[in-house]
């Protein structure tokens, strides 16, 4: 339900660090990305905490317009020093080489090279499309989400047909924090405005993926499961969405 995001960490000491403390404070979850090309600190991190590999959850993500995924997977399993991604999505979707990157993830889940397959950044006509044409589902879709990019219909869309749904910039990428209504949430119920935008995604029945490189945030970010935020509030912080709703995953 709660992953560290890795984007826009620098390769090295900064994601060895991130990693180390968000395993330390309890995280399982990672999601980093061959585009992030950090994924070589994300296994060394994971490698030097000793925790068991069942126990973890990590995600990587297909760059497009890659011609072959099980080649990149296999880069990225050797890079994470792992046997097995828990879940491996395409990034975004690209016309024409969609589909047949789609039918490649599926025989990398046959492999057990992923043990889910997912997509990022699909909209509801993507993903109709999708499941009309393939063997399976994807089980995830992971898209921007929160308060401000409360794409309800795209949501609604993903739990009635059981795909997991990962908001990625939970936090608007920082910016969402020092909006006026959520800093008065926040500061009202005595929680930080991080903390009150996750706890919104989450019980809009998100998986949250928020990005820190300190410490304490990381620790903080994770300290989500202790309180809920009364109906009134999550409809204060449904208004502040600016797509009206949409269906779209971009936008
Ligand atoms: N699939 C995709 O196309 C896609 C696209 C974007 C993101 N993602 C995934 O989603 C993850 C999260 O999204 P994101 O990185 O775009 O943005 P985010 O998690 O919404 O926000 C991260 C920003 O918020 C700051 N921050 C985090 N916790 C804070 C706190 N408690 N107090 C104050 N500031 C705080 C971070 O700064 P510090 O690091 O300095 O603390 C950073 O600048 C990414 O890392 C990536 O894994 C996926």
């Amino acid at each position: 339900m709660l992953g560290l995001g890795v984007w826009q960490m620098a390769a090295g000491a900064e994601t060895e660090q991130a990693v180390e403390w968000a395993l330390e404070s309890g995280y399982r979850h990672i999601d980093t990305a061959s585009m992030y090309r950090n994924e070589r600190s994300v296994g060394s991190a994971i490698g030097r905490s000793g925790l068991p590999r069942e126990q973890l959850f990590v995600t990587t993500k297909l760059l497009p317009p890659r011609p072959s995924a099980a080649k990149e997977l296999e880069k990225s399993l050797e890079r994470l020093r792992l046997e097995y991604v828990d879940l491996y999505l395409i990034h975004w979707p690209l016309p024409l080489w969609a589909a047949r990157a789609w039918r490649q993830m599926e025989s990398l889940r046959q492999r057990g090279l992923a043990r889910a397959i997912g997509v990022s950044n699909v909209g509801l006509n993507g993903l109709e499309t999708l499941i009309q044409t393939s063997a399976h589902p994807p089980a995830v879709n992971q898209v921007q989400f929160s308060p401000f990019h409360y794409r309800r219909r795209l949501l609604d869309y993903c739990l009635r047909r059981e795909i997991v749904f990962e908001a990625y910039s939970p936090l608007e990428r920082g910016r969402g924090l020092t909006h006026p209504t959520i800093a008065a949430l926040a500061e009202r119920i005595g929680r930080t405005p991080a903390q009150v935008m996750l706890r919104w995604a989450i019980q809009h029945k998100t998986v949250v993926i928020p990005k820190s490189s300190h410490k304490e945030r990381i620790r903080s970010n994770a300290q989500v499961f202790d309180f809920e935020l009364a109906d009134a509030d999550m409809a204060v912080l449904d208004a502040l969405d600016r797509t009206n709703g949409t269906a779209r995953a971009r936008g």
